[in-house]
């Protein structure tokens, strides 16, 4: 039976041993452009005759971790993860499933009003976010001026409960937890409640290695130390 899978890699293969341009029978191939090239010229993206770009571009001016960047343009299909990642180099929120499901890669959006909520930006576009006050998880941590880094309360209680293994999505956890923890500091809830509102807030974060137990734990303990959060605490 054939191989359908593995058909365009053959096919690719064979471009590359007969030389770029030509068919098997050494005849021009489709691609007469690249052809006409000089060779050893670096290919320039082809310009339509009507002058645009070849691709849309929309506008970004965010404010990450409290540093504006922009305004600048980028492609309408950029997504969130790939400008922090390959644009302002902020590779610490993680790809994961890449569609919408495990929240790896969310980052915190604050709003005008001292709210805030979790976005994933493996399925928003840098453009949604124009305008937007960002923070990732490269943003909780505090350095100090002689360089001394002091992490935020949840991200030391991860490590002192052991809750990640690989800690691919630590990240995310990491954020999710901090919209929680600050939206029980506007809104406390009685102690009875904590577990369903933990629950709630840390539903979406899928943790391959299983950590949710640890997570949980760490997130309570956090919750319990803040002042606030619970409305009956003794
Ligand atoms: S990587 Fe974005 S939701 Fe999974
Ligand atoms: S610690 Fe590995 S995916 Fe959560």
């Amino acid at each position: 039976m054939t191989d359908v899978s593995s058909a365009p890699q053959a096919a690719s293969d064979a471009m590359a041993t007969t030389g770029a341009g030509q068919d098997m029978n050494g005849a021009s191939a489709a691609s007469a452009p690249a052809a006409a090239s000089a060779p050893g010229a670096p290919s320039a993206p082809a310009v339509p005759s009507n002058g645009k770009k070849p691709w849309e571009t929309l506008p970004v001016t965010v404010k990450v971790n409290g540093v504006s960047h922009g305004p600048m343009d980028v492609p309408a299909g950029l997504m969130m993860i790939d400008f922090l990642h390959e644009t302002l180099g902020l590779t610490g929120s993680r790809l994961g499933c890449g569609q919408g499901i495990c929240h790896a890669c969310v980052v915190i959006v604050d709003h005008a009003d001292g709210g805030c909520e979790t976005v994933r930006t493996c399925i928003t576009g840098a453009n949604y976010f124009d305008g937007k006050t960002v923070r990732t998880v490269e943003g909780h941590a505090a350095r100090d001026a002689d360089g001394k880094l002091t992490l935020a309360p949840i991200q030391q209680a991860f490590l002192d409960h052991f809750s990640f293994q690989c800690g691919y999505c630590t990240p995310g956890f990491v954020n999710a937890a901090t919209v929680l923890i600050e939206g029980l500091k506007r809104n406390p809830v009685a102690r009875a409640d904590l577990e369903a509102a933990i629950t709630a807030g840390l539903n979406d974060q899928i943790c391959r290695c299983t950590g949710y137990v640890r997570y949980y734990e760490a997130v309570r303990d956090v919750i319990l130390k803040t002042p606030g959060c619970i409305k009956d605490a003794k």
